[in-house]
C-alpha cells in the first residue's frame, strides 16, 4: 500500500507517468467515468480548504466513486480529543482512500503509519502540499511543454508557504531550472530549504526583494499569498500582507510568454485586472488540479484503465 506525503515519494519516471495519465484523463474523460465505481474517498480536513477538498471530491465523483468526510476539526470527534491515529483507524473501515489536511506538520504521516488505506497529504501546516505540487507540475508541463530549462520566480510568503517548499523540492530534480526567490527579508525561504534543498542541488538561485527587478527574466511567476494563519501576531501580518501586488503595470515588464501561476486563494497579491491577461494561468491551474488528483487516486488504488 502506498501513501503520498511528499512530491518526492514519486520518482521522476513515476511522476512522468502520473502526469501523462492526467493529460490522458483531460483528453478522454469518458474513458475514466466508471474507473472507481464502488470506491469511496474520505476527505479529512482539519483546516479550511476550497480547492483541495472540492477538487479531490470532484476527482472521485468523476471516476464514478463516492465521497465522505468532514471539512473542519470542529465537526469531527477531534473536537472531543480523538487522535489522528484513532481517527484514521476508524476511517479505514469506511473508505478505500483518504486525503488529509491538518495544521500540524507531520499529522498526515502519523495517519499513514496507522492506516489500513492509502493516505494523501493534502497540506500539513507550513510543511508540504504535494498535491498542489502535482497540480503545478502538470500546469507547467502542459502549458510550457517541459519542466526543465525554465527560470521560475517564486514571490511572496516563502517562509510559511508550503506550496513553495513542495514545488522547490520537486523542481530541483529537473535540469537547468533557475530559481528567483522574491520575498521581503522576514519571509525568506527557511534555511532548510535554502541550504538542504537548493544549495545541495547545485541549481542556480538568487534571493531578491523587488518583483519589478526580477520579472523581466522569468518564464514562470509563481505568486503566493501571505499566510495570515501562520503569523504569531496580527501586526506583522498587516505590515507584510500587501508587500507585493501584481498589476498591469508590473505585467508590462514581463515577457510575452511568461505565465503567472498562483495556488490560490489570492487576497490582494494579484490585482483582478490581471485576470484577463492571456499570461494569467491560475484558474486553468485549478482545473488541472482535478485531472492530477484523478490520476493520483487511480495510481494509489492501483486501478488500470485500458
Ligand atoms: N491551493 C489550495 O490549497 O487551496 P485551498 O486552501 O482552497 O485548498
Amino acid at each position: 500500500m502506498r501513501h503520498l506525503m511528499s512530491p518526492l515519494d514519486f520518482s521522476v519516471e513515476e511522476l512522468e507517468r502520473l502526469l501523462d495519465l492526467a493529460n490522458d484523463i483531460e483528453n478522454h474523460r469518458d474513458k475514466y467515468a466508471h474507473a472507481c465505481d464502488g470506491k469511496k474517498l474520505a476527505t479529512l480536513f482539519y483546516e479550511p480548504s476550497t480547492r483541495t477538498r472540492l477538487s479531490f471530491e470532484a476527482a472521485m465523483l468523476n471516476l464514478g466513486g463516492s465521497v465522505l468526510g468532514f471539512s473542519s476539526a470542529d465537526s469531527s470527534s477531534a473536537a472531543k480529543g480523538e487522535s489522528v491515529a484513532d481517527t484514521i483507524r476508524v476511517i479505514s473501515c469506511y473508505a478505500d482512500i483518504a486525503a488529509m489536511r491538518h495544521p500540524k506538520e507531520g499529522a498526515p504521516l502519523v495517519a499513514a503509519l496507522h492506516s489500513g488505506i492509502p493516505v494523501i497529504n493534502a497540506g500539513d501546516g507550513g510543511h508540504q502540499h504535494p498535491t498542489q505540487t502535482l497540480t503545478d507540475l502538470l500546469t507547467i508541463r502542459s502549458l510550457k511543454g517541459r519542466l526543465g530549462g525554465l527560470t521560475i520566480g517564486l514571490c511572496g510568503d516563502l517562509k510559511f508557504g508550503r506550496t513553495v517548499h513542495s514545488l522547490i523540492n520537486a523542481l530541483v530534480r529537473y535540469e537547468n531550472v533557475r530559481f528567483v526567490l522574491i520575498s521581503p527579508e522576514e519571509l525568506r525561504v527557511p534555511d532548510y530549504v535554502r541550504e538542504d534543498v537548493l544549495r545541495k542541488s547545485g541549481h542556480e538561485f538568487t534571493e531578491v526583494t523587488r518583483l519589478e527587478d526580477a520579472i523581466p527574466e522569468l518564464d514562470i511567476l509563481y505568486m503566493t499569498r501571505v499566510q495570515r494563519e501562520r503569523f504569531f501576531n496580527e501586526e506583522d501580518y498587516v505590515r507584510m500582507k500587501d508587500f507585493y501586488i501584481l498589476d498591469k503595470e508590473k505585467m508590462r515588464l514581463a515577457g510575452p510568454e511568461m505565465m503567472v501561476l498562483h495556488p490560490l486563494p489570492r487576497v490582494n497579491e494579484i490585482s483582478v485586472e490581471v485576470d484577463s491577461d492571456p499570461r494569467a494561468a491560475y484558474f486553468k491551474q485549478a482545473q488541472y488540479g482535478v485531472y492530477v488528483r484523478m490520476a493520483l487516486i487511480l495510481t494509489l488504488l492501483e486501478v488500470n484503465v485500458c
